[in-house]
């Protein structure tokens, strides 16, 4: 059976090639700017898509015109057979790009699978270089085996390595710069993350730190130098310092929205496929999926969350409105 070759653009025009896919919300983790208060709500196994579901409804986005795919959680690796299911992935044909999001507690442990099941490039999460604060910030004392995770990625050849900050004022807004000077000595992108205060999380009053503020802490290491976006960039505004072998990069999600450029749409681990995420807007695929519908009807409800992706998600982001759980979207 066929689906018409027809790419997913959205009405505002953007090709939308990027499908991020959150594999489950449990994480091993419990970080403040991520987890909301109070709930412990998961996800029942049963509701959470079978690997071979996944699988076809990439298939099906690769038809599409996907070609650049992002393994997310919670924390991708406590998922049973994660490894294998990225190998299964990365053999997929029409891909052009396979990633993975981690917070890395569980790296080192996994790093030959990931490298042997074709990933080459990780998203890694560390917001701080004090294993203190780590445990404050994660509620778990991992911050070693987190680093050796890194270290262990550096080793076995992963290029780039990016490492995601958030910048949380009063918690690690002096450490911003040690982080940034990562990047001289390790080929790192250190990427720092405006925090979003959604989600109901224990930081949700908090006063987000700014992309001028976290710029004016790193640049306290010296003048950063831009370095050219290339095609399939994400959000990240990508700097250098002179001589450094890494890159610093910006996300500055709530004051310089990226979202005329966006080309992303995600799968949820419960199997909705949405558009946008900071709109609670999304469309179940995984009933009908269940139901035995085919895929040309499947690749409709693609095109269904396509015509909802709003222009902007500014709208999103205010006190307390929205529902959107970051630890179950997957960032
Ligand atoms: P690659 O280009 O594939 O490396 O991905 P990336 O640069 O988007 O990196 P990553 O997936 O690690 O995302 C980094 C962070 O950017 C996320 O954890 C979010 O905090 C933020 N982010 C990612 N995508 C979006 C988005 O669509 N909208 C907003 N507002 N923030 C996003
Ligand atoms: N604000 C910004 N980034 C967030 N992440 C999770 N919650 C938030 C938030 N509230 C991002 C972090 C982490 C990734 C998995 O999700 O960058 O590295």
């Amino acid at each position: 059976m066929k689906i018409a070759e027809t790419h997913l653009v959205d009405s505002y025009k953007r090709n939308l090639n990027y499908l991020r896919i959150s594999i489950t919300d449990r994480c091993n983790l419990h970080c403040l700017y991520c987890n909301p208060k109070g709930s412990k709500c998961k996800l029942r196994h049963s509701e959470i898509l079978r690997y071979e579901e996944i699988l076809r409804i990439v298939r099906i986005g690769i038809r599409l015109g996907i070609r650049k795919v992002r393994i997310t959680g919670g924390e991708p690796l406590v998922r049973k057979d994660c490894c294998d299911f990225l190998q299964n992935l990365t053999q997929l044909k029409g891909l052009s790009d396979v990633s993975l999001t981690t917070n890395g507690v569980l790296l080192s442990h996994y790093i030959e699978q990931i490298a042997a099941a074709g990933i080459n490039r990780l998203n890694i999460s560390l917001d701080t270089l004090d294993p203190k604060k780590y445990k404050t910030i994660t509620g778990v004392d991992a911050f070693d085996r987190v680093w050796q995770g890194i270290e262990s990625a550096h080793q076995k050849g992963f290029s780039p390595i990016k490492i995601n900050v958030v910048a949380l004022n009063g918690i690690n807004d002096e450490e911003l710069a040690d982080l940034a000077a990562l990047s001289f000595n390790y080929p790192f992108h250190i990427r720092f993350i405006e925090y979003m205060p959604i989600g109901g999380t224990r930081l949700c009053d908090t006063e987000p730190l700014l992309y001028k503020d976290i710029r004016r802490r790193v640049e306290t290491l010296g003048t950063l130098i831009p370095v050219a976006r290339q095609l399939n960039d994400g959000p990240a505004d990508r700097w250098k310092f002179s001589g450094a072998a890494g890159e610093i990069g910006f996300i500055s999600a709530i004051s310089n929205h990226f979202c005329e450029t966006c080309n992303r749409l995600r799968l949820t681990a419960d199997g909705r496929i949405r558009p946008c995420l900071l709109a609670d807007i999304s469309e179940d695929i995984k009933t009908p999926l269940r139901a035995g519908m085919l895929d040309t009807e499947l690749a409709k409800i693609f095109f269904t969350a396509v015509k909802r992706k709003p222009f902007k998600h500014a709208e999103a982001i205010g006190p307390g409105d929205v529902c959107t759980r970051m630890n179950s979207i997957g960032g």
